[in-house]
């Protein structure tokens, strides 16, 4: 089954929400005549409804950064996904590596927090996964990205179509403009791949799961991942804050 190809602005915490706003404006303009593969962007919280306005009448999708495992409840500061839904948001991003760092989020509660999305049925889940630089270096990467998809998916059913992305996400790649080689990520990709397929079968491998890479994608980069095989798209993080940069990936990569 041929995938639609996906390309995911991360904007992190990098713009207030009126820098935030020109930017959604900036890329319903750039993209007004893009017709291939899917282009979401992914803003702050509080931006999420403004951004939703400023992209109607546009294909860009909307993703929160995050989103908590209770539906309601008395937990103060945090989101779930049925308030991402509320908002006009399709995806999600789980358990980026900032908040595995900055926050001591680890992969049970990043478990909790797909499972959570998942039961909405309205939302697609974009999980992180990736190797630190020591573990690279250790030769562990291997055993890290496979522990990190168990962790993450052991046990998850799937309801009908239901999508999941999976972002490979080396660490050592993101912000640092080491990108990794495109023989690394076709590496790391075919393992993601193959562990899915392992867990899951091949069936539902191919039909609910895209692969994509981050950490350092820019437009000077992304040609070298044209071909490479499972990679379905990317998740763009520096790139993705200038809307000119950021559709020359998408369109390079979509073409
Ligand atoms: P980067 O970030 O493209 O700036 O490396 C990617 C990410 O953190 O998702």
């Amino acid at each position: 089954m041929k995938k639609e190809k996906i390309i995911i602005a991360n904007w992190k915490m990098k713009l207030g929400l009126a820098e935030t706003v020109k930017l959604s404006l900036e890329m319903k303009e750039k993209f007004s005549e893009f017709k291939k593969g899917e282009i979401v962007v992914c803003p702050n919280f509080i931006s999420l409804l403004p951004v939703k306005k400023a992209l109607q009448d546009s294909r860009i999708k909307t993703g929160a950064q995050d989103s908590f495992w209770e539906a309601r409840g008395a937990y103060t500061g945090e989101i779930s996904p049925d308030l991402l839904i509320e908002a006009g948001c399709d995806y999600v991003i789980i358990g980026h590596s900032e908040r595995r760092q900055y926050l001591l989020l680890n992969y049970e509660i990043i478990h909790r927090e797909l499972r959570a999305v998942l039961n909405t049925n309205k939302l697609t889940p974009i999980v992180c996964i990736g190797e630190s630089l020591t573990e690279k270096k250790e030769g562990q990467s291997d055993r890290v990205i496979f522990e990190q998809l168990q962790q993450a998916l052991t046990g998850i059913e799937f309801i009908e179509d239901q999508q999941i992305v999976i972002a490979y996400e080396p660490i050592w790649a993101i912000g640092t403009d080491k990108v990794a080689t495109p023989a690394e990520v076709a590496y790391a990709h075919k393992i993601i791949r193959l562990t899915i397929n392992d867990m899951f079968g091949i069936h539902v491998a191919n039909h609910n799961f895209r692969i994509v890479y981050g950490g350092s994608v820019s437009s000077k980069n992304v040609h070298d991942f044209i071909g490479v095989e499972n990679v379905d798209g990317f998740l763009v993080g520096g790139a993705s804050l200038d809307a000119d940069e950021f559709y020359k990936i998408a369109k390079t990569f979509t073409k």
